[in-house]
């Protein structure tokens, strides 16, 4: 939710903020701006649209500085307008910033400022944000101090005022050569690289120059020069910065010839699965193992209940794991939107133990509710893809999912690692329990067999292609599955909503009949997630019931399913497989159908409208 970029070193920063941007749109794409310092102003330049909007701008200005910040936005306060895009430079021209959150107490502030004369050519948050730090500046007598300059303490000041959230970029005129940046609740990364650092909100836009990083952490403050960067607190503490390396390199962050990320992200399942299991099974090939859990086996045993809390496409791979711990490990799960969670005061089983999802670690619902539930005393592990993301530092112990970055806002491999860590987790708290050696063996077999398999549905890809070309015009879908399916199905409806802008809804194959059922005609095809177990004739009964009211019938099926002829208007075969990794298997026809479908009807795939990828405001 917005993306942030700063650079300052010894290269134009323009051009290498612009890249930068280009690799955090995902983030939020309604406008971009970009300000560098050059001749003794801050020169901006700010546009509606994606990046390639503000290109043409840049050219005007001929940049030439060495020190500036960039911006994507995702509108919260203020419409989508080229003013309220940032960065804002304060009305007396001494401060320029960017920001990615919420500044819930800006009306207060703008107040306090309008009395004392400061103007306003937005109506953003940020723009106060930006003339309390400008106001604070001004009062401020220069330091002695280099690294406890008035640049840093009136950014300080500013922040003790700030409600809400932010990560923040900001730059003054009487300091040219620096940028001080601060956070909570927003994502910042710092780049030390060979005579220059940067800032961004995510690893990708800085990898290309450095693979060395720190993670700030909320209530830091960052004061960074081309040469030297030191972290202070909001309380004016000194931090000793811990230097990170990035794990992947910028390849892994490019389109390497497929026309959209989620595409290349669909097709690279198969690798992102084995990535994800590499080194997570036992010598005797009975049982997972995971090494940063934090809590020893013995620990592990005593807990009764486990809780999942997500949202959005992870909170469906946490249904699908509340299914496989319950089937196989035989212990209660829950799962609860982490939204909701947060706020509704739940009575919670003391022995309980908490997991988050989350591909980013940075949901901000998300990690709310992880820490209500540790502030109620609770243990949480995390099950993230970004590495060193909030969540992931803020919790108690936890699995990577090691898919490497996923730029698409539609969440694809994340979600199927996400599935397999799920089956993963069911396997390892059922060998602590009732599961037998062999039937332990049998479940490992089966997962690793399963990037193979995911292999083979994934050739079902140009046969879906067709499927799709024949279903664009259609304005409304279902998807039903049942038990470990129906979380499919929620997935199904879900990415067909969010890039093509179909209107879908996922149902549990039976409750279709209980209301659902009155939207089926001609007009309203539904897909059926079918395997041949023992929900089959059931599932079955459900497509006769809207084949006998004209409704067309996509159906997705395991190879031995034999369904009555004429049943389905459209077939597609998925090999048959284990219970464990079959909504895996599944999940691929689904991703295929609502991406070959968008494709069909031109949508922006890889941005779709008013979404983004990490959502970090509530
Ligand atoms: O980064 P997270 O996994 O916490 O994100 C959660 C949701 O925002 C995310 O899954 C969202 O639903 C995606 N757009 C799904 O494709």
């Amino acid at each position: 939710m917005c993306g942030i970029v700063g650079y300052i070193g010894k290269q134009k920063a323009a051009g290498i903020i612009l890249e930068g941007l280009k690799r955090l749109e995902y983030r939020g794409y309604d406008s971009t701006g970009i300000a560098i310092w050059q001749d003794g102003h801050f020169a901006v330049a700010k546009k509606v649209g994606r990046v390639a909007n503000l290109e043409p701008e840049t050219a005007k200005h001929r940049f030439v500085g060495t020190c500036g910040m960039g911006h994507t936005r995702w509108a919260t306060h203020g419409g989508v307008t080229d003013a309220n895009a940032h960065p804002h430079v304060s009305s007396d021209g001494q401060i320029a910033l960017i920001h990615n959150g919420v500044i819930e107490n800006y009306s207060s502030m703008k107040k306090f400022l309008l009395d004392k004369g400061y103007t306003f050519k937005s109506e953003t948050d940020t723009e106060v944000l930006c003339n309390l730090i400008a106001y604070h500046y001004a009062k401020e007598p220069e330091s002695t101090d280099p690294d406890e300059s008035r640049f840093v303490i009136s950014v300080r000041k500013t922040l003790r005022h700030a409600e809400g959230t932010y990560g923040i970029v900001v730059m003054a005129a009487d300091h040219p050569g620096e940028l001080v940046t601060a956070r909570k609740g927003s994502p910042l990364i710092l780049g030390i690289g060979d005579g220059e650092s940067l800032v961004a909100s995510d690893v990708a836009a800085i990898v290309s120059r450095t693979q060395s990083v720190v993670y700030l952490k909320d209530g830091e403050i960052a004061h960074l020069k081309a040469n030297t960067f030191s972290i202070t607190t909001l309380t004016a503490g000194d931090v000793s910065p811990v230097i990170d390396k990035v794990t992947w390199s910028i390849a892994d962050a490019e389109l390497n010839g497929y026309a959209h990320f989620m595409e290349k992200e669909i097709f690279e399942q198969p690798l992102a699965l084995e990535n994800a299991m590499r080194g997570r099974f036992s010598e005797d090939g009975s049982t997972a193992l995971f090494g940063g859990l934090n809590i020893s086996a013995n620990e592990f045993r005593g807990y009764d209940r486990f809780m999942f809390l997500a949202c959005g496409t992870a909170l469906h791979a946490c249904m699908v794991t509340e299914h496989l711990i319950e089937r196989f490990a035989r212990v209660p799960v829950e799962c609860d939107y982490a939204s909701e969670f947060r706020y509704r005061n739940m009575p919670l089983f003391r022995n309980t133990l908490f997991f988050v999802m989350s591909q980013s670690g940075e949901t901000i619902d998300t990690l709310g509710a992880m820490r209500e539930a540790k502030r109620k005393g609770y243990k949480v592990l995390a099950i993230n893809n970004v590495v060193g993301s909030t969540i992931a530092r803020e919790a108690d112990g936890g699995i990577y999912q090691h898919v490497g970055p996923e730029v698409g806002v539609a969440s694809t491999k994340a979600f199927t690692s996400q599935l397999l860590i799920g089956a993963m987790l069911a396997l390892y708290i059922g060998r602590m329990r009732d599961m037998s050696f062999s039937e332990g063996v049998e479940m490992v077999q089966a997962l690793k067999r399963a990037p193979d398999l995911v292999r083979v549905a994934l050739q079902q890809a140009d046969h879906i292609r067709g499927i799709a070309q024949r279903y664009t015009q259609y304005r409304d879908m279902l998807f039903l599955g049942r038990l470990s399916l129906f979380p499919i199905a929620l997935e199904g409806a879900l990415k067909l909503k969010e890039i093509s802008y179909i209107h879908a809804e996922g149902y549990p194959a039976a409750e279709m009949k209980h209301g659902p059922i009155a939207l089926i005609s001609e007009q309203c095809p539904s897909v059926f997630l079918v395997s041949s177990g023992e929900m089959f004739n059931k599932v079955v009964s459900s497509m006769q019931e809207i084949k006998a009211r004209k409704g067309k019938v996509i159906a997705v099926c395991t190879e031995s399913c034999k369904l009555p002829e004429g049943l389905a208007d459209e077939l597609i075969v998925i090999p048959e497989c284990h219970e464990a990794v079959l909504p895996i298997v599944a999940t691929i026809p689904v991703q295929l159908l609502s991406y070959y479908m968008a494709v069909e009807l031109h949508r922006d795939v890889d941005k779709p409208r008013n979404l983004a990828k990490s959502v970090t405001v509530e």
